[in-house]
């Protein structure tokens, strides 16, 4: 039998999915599991977009569509992004697609070649090394720290640049640590991309969810924005997941590749789910206010508590709902203690080394349940770490 090809093969699971799976095997022989593995937002799509969306199905928007996205829903984009960011945005600019992880893959495609480097942040959304090396690069990273609270050092960025690079990848808010990019951070990477000619792909797609100003976006960045795929999606900010929807916004030249990627891929993304979404950005958003809000009370708990328990240290998110706490002072790795808490305790979380190198030692908390699961997860994890620290002294 011939071999797979390493570009599959490269690819990795998904460990959320992996983990949640698990969670359920153990559920079905009778455990108990709070899960807070899972990035998605535990709310219900709001009534009004569901209700588009049943309006646009019975009103036949139900065959293919530009590949490019309809018209509407990229109008509806330019306008929200004028809106919120102050700056002009040409629908043509707009390439919508089946949720943001395309773009990942189209951007990467669209701007890599063999004997390339894309550079990324460790730790990281696994998607952003593996699309670097689907596309034939090699993936560099460069660390977060968490003695900075996962600050981006923008001379460890510099450091990382050779005369292979061809692409930074940026992930603010970010997961899974929650630490944003600042304006200054965004100038000096403007610097960098423009001295070195390089293409910049930033993943936004949790600009909505942050709990102090609004993080800054690439699109704010005039030189910064003419050499960068800004994307970001409707599956956090609405409760849309499932639905599938993200866009990219896009400098002239990459976006007839983009549509023509698009196109060759999936034909086009789903077309009354886009109907739907002109209704999520022109209808009220009080259900992003709310919803946040509530994401903010979970954080502030669940920070508190995994701050009390021994050995655990978690430094407070400014964005996105995931807790990045350093467990390193537990005394066991991060994959055994995630194995314990699964199997043992009942509480699911992920291995912060799924997430890099530099998760090593920490566990992710998605605190996209409810705040009573949420309290529940944390009496759980902390009888759990503090017999751990007891057979450690004893
Ligand atoms: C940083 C980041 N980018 C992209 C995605 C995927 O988004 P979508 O569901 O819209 O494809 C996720 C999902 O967790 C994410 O965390």
């Amino acid at each position: 039998m011939r071999q797979i090809t390493y570009r599959t093969e490269g690819l990795p699971s998904e460990p959320a999915i992996q983990t949640f799976l698990k969670a359920r095997e153990l559920e079905a022989q009778g455990a108990d599991v709070v899960h807070l593995e899972i990035g998605e937002p535990d709310f219900q799509t709001p009534l009004h977009i569901r209700n588009a969306l049943k309006v646009a199905v019975d009103r036949g928007e139900t065959h293919y569509c530009d590949s490019q996205g309809i018209c509407e829903l990229r109008e509806a984009i330019a306008e929200r992004i004028t809106a919120v960011r102050g700056v002009g945005v040409d629908a043509n600019s707009v390439v919508v697609t089946p949720g943001l992880r395309p773009v990942l893959f189209y951007g990467a495609l669209a701007t890599l070649q063999d004997g390339d480097e894309g550079i990324y942040c460790d730790p990281a959304f696994a998607a952003f090394p593996a699309v670097i090396r689907f596309a034939g690069a090699t993936a560099v990273p460069v660390p977060l720290r968490g003695g900075s609270g996962f600050r981006l050092d923008i001379g460890e960025l510099r450091a990382a640049i050779t005369p292979r690079t061809r692409l930074i990848t940026l992930n603010s808010p970010h997961n899974p640590t929650g630490s944003v990019l600042t304006e200054n951070d965004l100038r000096e990477i403007e610097a960098i991309a423009c001295e070195h000619d390089l293409f910049v792909l930033s993943d936004e797609t949790y600009e909505d969810i942050f709990y102090e100003s609004r993080p800054r976006s690439v699109i704010e960045f005039p030189r910064l924005r003419e050499r960068s795929i800004v994307m970001s999606g409707f599956s956090k900010t609405y409760c849309m997941t499932g639905w599938r929807l993200g866009y990219a916004i896009l400098p002239p030249t990459l976006v007839e590749p983009f549509v023509r990627i698009t196109a060759n891929s999936v034909s086009c993304t789903n077309t009354f789910v886009q109907y739907a979404a002109v209704e999520a950005l022109r209808g009220p958003q009080d259900c992003v206010t709310s919803m946040v809000a509530e994401f903010r009370d979970r954080r502030d708990v669940l920070v508190e508590r995994l701050n009390r328990m021994p050995g655990i240290n978690c430094h407070t998110p400014a964005g996105a709902f995931y807790a990045f706490a350093d467990v390193s002072g537990v005394g066991i790795s991060d994959i055994e203690l995630a194995r314990i808490l699964l199997e043992e305790a009942g509480v699911a979380a992920l291995a912060g080394s799924a997430f890099g190198k530099q998760g090593e030692g920490y566990l992710r908390f998605a605190y996209t349940t409810s705040m009573q699961n949420i309290v529940k997860a944390m009496d759980r994890v902390e009888c759990t770490v503090s017999a751990l620290a007891e057979a450690k002294v004893v």
